[in-house]
Formats: structure tokens, C-alpha cells, sequence
């Protein structure tokens, strides 16, 4: 048996511009998706603990699905093992991240079960490989959209900087309260209508990308220097810009007034593809309890998770 573990993330700042090129940061988080891998021979079956289905199995003789589920996760661990010619393997899955909800759990499944497989079939791929290969793979899944920051923090962990290629920031850990508006999204269609809507209104659309873009480039000297209030505020500015966008909805709205107002957040906006899933809030003086609360009142789902954790492991 062979397992490996992968964390979710959180964007912090520049998502849907940096499908165009424009810089974004993420960070890792302390979520993970495991892939534990044993032999079956003569099968391929994929199991998955707590992501709405269980039991999909393919039978090898026929190729024909005998229990599908309509659930996304089936689909990425699919491609992974089409990629990676894999037989004679069950693949279970078990994650602490909520599924289409902007915290990368897809790439965390792809990656941890690329790792997984990788020590199971003895291939020696290397980290980069990893990363470059859940690329692909993710982005085929998605039909051709997408970034490469959701794979490359679960393959690497920490923090990245994206833009024309990953590179990874040495900064310190930083803690943040997830919304969950209960709401999955669908990051796909999401996507494409925010490249749609550049095509329509490229001098509205691209200055408000190069704004997202200027505000991902601020923000690594805030961290580092702690300067927490004013990462607040950018935080606060790049919300507006996915708001534009049309990304925001009343859900996520609801969860960031209550963040700043009640729960006295230093900023909040919303992380990911937007629509549903998830807002981030950064605590300020009254602390993460009271975001907490203040979230869990506007009806969301709420938790704290820390940014800048280790990327893919065996375990
Ligand atoms: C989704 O987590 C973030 C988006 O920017 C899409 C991507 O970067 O792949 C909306």
C-alpha cells in the first residue's frame, strides 16, 4: 500500500487574472486530500471516502462504468491513471476539503494521487514532474482552463507566486478564517465567463486584471514584514475587482460585511473562482474567534486555516 497526502490552498490574491498571465499568490494550507494505493489485480476501482460517492468501478474487460457518480473526483483520478497507464490498482481517496468550494481540493486529489502512484509503480518522477504532469492533467479535466497555481501549491507547498511560471516565497505562516458559503461553483464556466466578459470589454476588463495583478505584487513584502493591516486593505480592493468582474454573489457578500463589520477583520474577499465556495477574512485585534462567530451567524460555514504548509509527502 502506498499513500500520499497533498494540501489544499487559498489564493490571496489574483484569481481569473492570472488565467490571463497577470501575477497571483497563494498559499498551502493545513487541509490535505490523501490517495492510498494498493494492488488489484485485473481491476481499476476507485473509491472515495467523504466526497459524495463511493464505489465507482471500472470494469477493465468492457471499459464500461459499472457505478458511476456524477461527483468531479472520480473524473481527475481517472485521467491520472489514463495518464499514467496504471492497471491492476484500487485508489482511495479521503479529503478534508470541502469539493467546488475554491480551496484547490481537484488539484490536491490529482497530485496525491500522482505521488501516490508514483511511488506505488516506482517511477521517480521528481516534484517538478509531479507538478508539471497534475498540470496537465487538471487542466485537460477542465477542459482546457485554468492556472497552474492550485497544482503547484499542492505539489509544493508554502506560498507560490504564479505568473508566467511558479516561484515559491519564502514567507511566514499566516493565519486566515475560511467562509464557506455552502454554495459549490462550478470554476469552469466561472472562468469562462470572466474571459468571455475580457474579449466583450478588453479596456474595462484588462486594466482591472493589471489592478489584481499590481495588487498580488504588493503583497509578499506585507507578509514578510508583517504588515498585516495594509494586506487588509489590498485584500479589500482585490474583493471589489472580482465583484466587477461578476464573480461576487449575495452569499459571499453576506459573509465578507460580516467579516469586516462584526467579526472585525483587517480585509475580506472572496477566494477561488467566486460565485459560491469560499470568502477569506484576516483576523485583526478582536482575533480569529470573533470572525469565527460573526461568520457562523451570517449562516456560513466557518474555520481557521494556516497558510504556508507543507506541500505533497508520502505518508
Ligand atoms: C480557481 O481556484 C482560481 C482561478 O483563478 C482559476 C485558476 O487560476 O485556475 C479562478
Amino acid at each position: 500500500m502506498t499513500m500520499a497526502s497533498a494540501p489544499g490552498k487559498i489564493i490571496l490574491f489574483g484569481e481569473h487574472a492570472v488565467v490571463s498571465g497577470t501575477a497571483a499568490l497563494g498559499g498551502a494550507i493545513d487541509l490535505r486530500a490523501r490517495a492510498i494505493v494498493q494492488s488489484l489485480p485485473g481491476r481499476i476501482l476507485i473509491e472515495t471516502d467523504d466526497l459524495s460517492l463511493r464505489g465507482f468501478s471500472l470494469d477493465l474487460s468492457t471499459g464500461e462504468i459499472r457505478s458511476a457518480s456524477a461527483a468531479y473526483a472520480t473524473r481527475y483520478v481517472s485521467a491520472v491513471l489514463k495518464e499514467l497507464g496504471a492497471r491492476d490498482v484500487r485508489v482511495m481517496i479521503e479529503s478534508d476539503i470541502p469539493p467546488a468550494a475554491g480551496l484547490g481540493s481537484s488539484a490536491s486529489i490529482v497530485v496525491a494521487t500522482v505521488a501516490a502512484l508514483n511511488g506505488h509503480l516506482g517511477l521517480e518522477l521528481s516534484q517538478k514532474e509531479i507538478a508539471a504532469l497534475s498540470y496537465r492533467i487538471e487542466k485537460e479535466v477542465q477542459k482546457g482552463r485554468g492556472s497552474p497555481m492550485d497544482t503547484a501549491l499542492a505539489t509544493y507547498g508554502g506560498y507560490q507566486r504564479i505568473a508566467d511560471d511558479n516561484q515559491r516565497l519564502d514567507l511566514p505562516p499566516l493565519e486566515m478564517v475560511v467562509g464557506y458559503t455552502r454554495l459549490p461553483h462550478d470554476t469552469f464556466s466561472l472562468v469562462e465567463k470572466v474571459q468571455l466578459l475580457k474579449e466583450r470589454y478588453p479596456d474595462l476588463v484588462g486594466p482591472i486584471f493589471q489592478a489584481i495583478g499590481a495588487i498580488s505584487e504588493r503583497a509578499a513584502p506585507l507578509i514578510r514584514e508583517q504588515r498585516l493591516k495594509d494586506l487588509g486593505e489590498l485584500m479589500d480592493i482585490n474583493h471589489g475587482l472580482l465583484e466587477a468582474l461578476g464573480v461576487g454573489s449575495r452569499e459571499l457578500s453576506e459573509l465578507v460585511y460580516a467579516a469586516r463589520n462584526t467579526g472585525g477583520a483587517l480585509g475580506a474577499k472572496l477566494t477561488g473562482a467566486g460565485g459560491g465556495g469560499c470568502m477569506i477574512a484576516l483576523p485583526g485585534m478582536a482575533g480569529k474567534d470573533a470572525l469565527l462567530v460573526a461568520l457562523r451567524q451570517a449562516r456560513g460555514m466557518a474555520f481557521a486555516a494556516m497558510m504556508g504548509c507543507e506541500g505533497v509527502r508520502l505518508e
